[in-house]
């Protein structure tokens, strides 16, 4: 064994971890990451040299690489992510399970070797700025370069983390291998994986992740999904305070004032785009600014309201459908130092995807390397492609985004893709309807997810393939979240996807979300007016700024209207839901399902 450094750490309990580690992985060498920039740069010079990646055009996109993954291994693997807790029940209905110590034998046997002929990376990050009161740190070992310098844009990495965890503070092991292990003379490839035996396994009550077998996203990047939601919203329910898949976005107004909400929608559903949404010019003196785009990190402050920081430090952006007219702040963002995986090469060494613009070019190359031509029958880069930008890079970026305790949040927001049925706005009554309406938040699948587009399932709070718990607890929590504080935010439904019968779009969507979300603000903050329906507040046609935007009030109503018979039908279908949570749900939740039906 050798080592191309000493261990920057005098932590008992993680060198013993990592001496266990390196014993079962058996590496050629091993590396404690420092954070800097002369460490990413030569980790991508190695991996240039190796035909891993791509430089791309130093002018045109500064400090920014390609890379091209496997073509079996493209996204979060749903299927294939397990909550191991010490019962059963303990995971709920809507995670995979499986016994922990059944499941520590399996990754043993998997871990046993697989890093021959590699080297092992030791990450330490924080989730959270370095030191913050509501920041946790993680350590992640890893035999892939791509995730060291992946994981220094989405988190903190390095040396200013060793020293706030001291010698004895609190960390999260996550340990990840592609499972591609060099024996004999195998040669290496450029995008090593092991998608047959992948598994992304948590261990809530230990606080521990071991994921084997994907390079890709959500299950190697362990500090994402894996820390920040399925282990943190175990720390969060045991601790007081909640870890959501939300945006955080703060509001100002023409006379300055400012006001912060987050919204959950599920995976490829547009936080992205929201986070950073560029108000109407015609709205004069509104700005939007961003916090996150992904993840919310939610606590009670000592007035006992609620206050969120984004834990990550990056953009994981969805690049399909990201265009200087639909989000330039995004565009801005990955214009330099980004990496970029799964989207196409342009032959003057930039980066292309569809949408971002309308003449695609004449050549290039795609996703998995090959020639492509407007007249080739398969996209040139893969629906979940995806930029892993600084948020720094940000134009909009909140100037109190990396403040520790965290922005006030006034408001928080649901929504999905819905083609029908549900209406681009509307205010629940209270908490609890609040919190049934995200239990109940339905939308159609997008590719950032195996499984069938378009299908219509049930996504509580954005949370389904993200909850480290029962669901059931988890709804409870969130009930129970409203009694340790002296004002809750107000809670809205949203739903820029609804269609009319041949399949246009009834929203343009993008800048113009900037209206709802003023209604939004001004009801979250007791001014603007609304209209008392069954399903809660909705806004009237003249309650909205239209301004710039010729949308007609008939227009405004077909986008509005709900149907009391469908949507009758659709509160009874969540008995399904119910029943599936039954021992774990609380009443509340009833509750709210017998009032919601009788105002139909
Ligand atoms: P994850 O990173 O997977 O959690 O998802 P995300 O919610 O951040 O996804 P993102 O914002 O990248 O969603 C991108 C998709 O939503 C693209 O296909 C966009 O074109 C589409 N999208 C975003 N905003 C809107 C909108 O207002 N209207 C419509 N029609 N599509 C939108
Ligand atoms: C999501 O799928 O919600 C993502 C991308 O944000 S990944 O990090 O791959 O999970
Ligand atoms: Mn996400």
């Amino acid at each position: 064994m050798t080592t191309i450094n000493t261990a920057p750490t005098s932590h008992k309990a993680l060198l013993k971890w990592v001496d266990k580690m390196i014993t079962l992985c058996e590496p050629d060498t091993f590396y404690w990451c420092d954070g800097s920039q002369k460490e990413a740069d030569g980790l991508f010079e190695m991996m240039v040299e190796r035909g891993t990646c791509v430089k791309l055009n130093e002018t045109k996109r500064p400090n920014s690489y390609l890379f091209r993954s496997d073509p079996g291994d493209v996204a979060r693997v749903e299927s294939k992510t397990f909550i191991c807790s010490q019962n059963k029940d303990g995971a709920g209905p809507t995670n995979n399970w499986e016994d922990p110590r059944t499941m520590r034998r399996k990754m043993k046997d998997l871990f046993q070797g697989c890093m021959h002929g590699r080297t092992m990376y030791i990450i330490p990050f924080s989730m959270g700025p370095v030191g913050g009161p509501i920041s946790k740190i993680g350590v992640e070992i890893t035999d892939s370069p791509y995730v060291v310098v992946n994981m220094r844009i989405m988190a903190r990495i390095g040396t200013p983390v060793l020293e706030a965890l001291g010698h004895d503070g609190f960390f999260v092991p996550c340990l990840h291998s592609v499972g591609y292990p060099l024996d004999g003379d195998k040669e290496d490839v450029a995008w090593p994986c092991d998608p047959e035996n992948t598994h992304i396994v948590h261990f809530p009550e230990e606080r521990a992740i071991v994921s084997y077998g994907s390079g890709y996203g959500g299950n190697a990047l362990l500090g994402k999904k894996c820390l920040a939601l399925r282990i943190a919203s175990t720390l969060a329910r045991d601790e007081g305070w909640m870890a959501e898949h939300m945006l955080i976005l703060g509001v100002e107004e023409p006379d300055g004032k400012k006001t912060y909400v987050t919204a959950a929608f599920p995976s490829a559903c547009g936080k992205t785009n929201f986070a950073m949404v560029i108000p109407p010019k015609e709205m004069e003196g509104y700005k939007v600014t961003c916090v996150g785009d992904d993840i919310a990190w939610i606590k009670p402050g000592p007035d006992g309201c609620l206050y969120a920081i984004n834990p990550e430090a990056g953009f994981f952006g969805v690049a399909p459908g990201t265009s200087e007219g639909t989000n330039p702040n995004a565009m801005a963002s990955c214009s330099r130092d980004t990496i970029f995986t799964n989207v196409a090469l342009t032959d003057d060494g930039d980066v292309w995807w569809e949408g971002m613009s309308k003449e695609p070019p004449a050549h290039l190359i795609d996703w998995k390397g090959n020639d492509w031509t407007p007249e080739s029958e398969t996209p040139a880069a893969h629906p979940n492609s995806r930029f892993t930008a600084p948020a720094a890079n940000c134009p909009v970026i909140d100037p109190d985004w990396e403040k520790p305790e965290g922005v006030r949040v006034h408001a928080m927001i649901f929504g999905g893709r819905r083609m029908s049925d549900v209406p681009l706005v509307s205010q629940a009554f209270n908490w609890g309807h609040g919190v049934y309406l995200g239990a109940t938040t339905g939308s159609e699948m997008t590719a950032a997810a195996e499984g069938t587009m378009g299908k219509l399932r049930r996504d509580p709070m954005a949370m389904l393939p993200f909850c480290g718990y029962h669901m059931g607890d988890y709804f409870r929590h969130w009930i129970k979240m409203q009694r340790s504080l002296t004002e809750t935010p107000r809670i809205f439904n949203v739903n820029w996807f609804r269609k009319d019968k041949d399949g246009n779009w009834l929203w343009p969507g993008f800048s113009d979300n900037m209206r709802p979300l003023r209604w939004i603000v001004e009801r979250a903050t007791g001014r603007a007016f609304a209209k008392e329906t069954p399903i809660g507040w909705m806004p009237s046609y003249s309650d909205l700024d239209w301004r710039g935007l010729d949308f007609s009030e008939e227009q405004f109503e077909a986008l509005m209207a709900i149907d009391r018979d469908t949507l009758r039908r659709q509160t009874l279908q969540h008995e399904e839901l119910f029943i599936e949570l039954f021992q774990h749900l609380p009443k509340e939740m009833i509750f709210e399902r017998e009032l919601l039906i009788s105002r139909f």
